[in-house]
């Protein structure tokens, strides 16, 4: 079975997965990432806080920020054959890749050691809202220039808001050119909203670091980080670039539920308004109504279980009730799909995958979960 998204990335060369915190960003990023890499391609999945047993199986416990290669036996054993594709994964180390990122912009050695060692620098380079998105773009821009891979897959930061992801090179230039913190200083929401998920970080080096010494640390931090900025602007566009670039595309991940529903939506739009290509929307851990679908199947169920296998009457009122369940959902499910069908047109294309009946965290997990992502016939109505 070969269809499904293999054929939304035909010609791709950069993958980019967004959506919702907690639809399945990170685990579709890498079943994606194998699926392709068994039709012969040499692939390269970035994840992002991946929990720790889907990092453990696919041996990524050692963070050097740079991909390595999965051993195919893995893959093998669970049976999908990379053949002569190559499957490569790391897992993003945001600050890392911020300290190298800055690194590269430094004019010289002399610079590059100062930024790293200035306490404002270093309490607020992680903090800054935005700053995990950029840096995984960044990253993504990095591997892109070294021509090696076939196709490289983007898994996003885990924000509860997907549209950070597009806001992030406009929060970090600010963040360069001093104006994240200087409005905080000044007070006023405006500084805190920039600052995002950093405020309580901000606001405890504010407390920790005072008087001359700050002082000090402040005003080198701007004078160096300004130095960058230049460098920081140039890069900015270029990895914005490649977010437009012919060959990138975004998959738009989504669970059936209306909210992350409404905001993929959004992020459609969003998409739209600045340039980039969807190549299509994935609705994962959609309920499966075993009944098909029926009202009536449900009706009288418990009555059918109990006379058909003998269950004690409270056995099979349990039994039915949870059947009643997963048919409500499902039914909610479908409608709210059809209402994302509905508001994305015909043009793009649309993928159910079923909720499965455990966690993706290990190899086997992914290979079931590719299954379904490359179905060329949906299994669900
Ligand atoms: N189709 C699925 N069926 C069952 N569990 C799933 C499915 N897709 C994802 N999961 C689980 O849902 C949780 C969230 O997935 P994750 O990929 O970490 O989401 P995100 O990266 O969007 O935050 C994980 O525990 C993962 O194993
Ligand atoms: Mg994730």
């Amino acid at each position: 079975m070969s269809g499904g998204v293999a054929t939304w990335l035909e010609g791709a060369r950069v993958c980019v997965v967004g959506g919702s915190g907690g639809v399945g960003k990170t685990t579709t990023s890498a079943a994606l990432a194998a699926g392709m890499a068994a039709r012969g391609l040499k692939v390269a999945v970035v994840t992002i806080d991946p929990a720790q047993r889907l990092a453990t199986a696919l041996g990524l416990d050692a963070l050097d920020n740079t991909p390595r290669r999965i051993e195919p036996e893995r893959f093998d054993a669970a049976g999908l054959p990379l053949g002569d594709g190559e499957l490569w994964a790391m897992t993003l180390d945001p600050k890392r890749t911020f300290d190298e990122l800055i690194a590269r912009l430094s004019p010289d050695s002399q610079t590059r050691e100062r930024i790293l060692a200035n306490r404002v620098y270093r309490e607020l380079s992680d903090a800054i809202a935005g700053s995990q998105e950029f840096t995984a773009v960044a990253k993504l821009h990095e591997l892109a220039q070294q021509e090696t891979w076939d196709l490289l897959v983007l898994d996003t930061p885990p924000s509860r808001n997907a549209l950070d992801f597009l806001d992030a090179p406009d929060r970090l230039r600010a963040f360069f050119d001093g104006r994240a913190l200087q409005t905080l200083l000044r007070g006023g929401g405006a500084g805190l909203r920039l600052l995002g998920r950093g405020t309580g970080l901000v606001l405890g080096l504010l407390k920790r670091v005072t008087g001359a010494e700050l002082l000090s640390d402040l005003s080198d931090f701007f004078r160096l980080l300004g130095g960058l900025l230049g460098g920081f602007r140039e890069r900015a566009e270029q990895v914005e670039a490649l977010l437009r670039a012919p060959g990138t595309t975004f998959l738009l991940i989504t669970s059936p539920e209306r909210e992350p529903i409404d905001e993929a939506l959004f992020f459609e739009r969003r998409l739209q308004e600045a340039g980039m290509a969807l190549g299509g929307a994935i609705v994962n851990r959609m309920h499966v109504d075993e009944l098909g679908g029926s009202d009536g199947a449900v009706a009288g169920l418990s009555q059918r279980l109990e006379q058909a296998t003998g269950l004690s009457s409270a056995l099979a009122k349990q039994v039915a009730a949870a059947f009643a369940d997963e048919h409500a959902l499902a039914r909610r499910d479908a409608t709210n799909v059809a209402h994302l069908r509905e508001r994305l047109g015909d043009g793009v294309p649309l993928q159910r995958v079923p909720l499965l009946d455990r966690d993706v965290h290990d190899v086997d997990g992914l290979v079931r979960l590719r299954a379904h992502l490359f179905a060329e016939r949906q299994a669900l109505p």
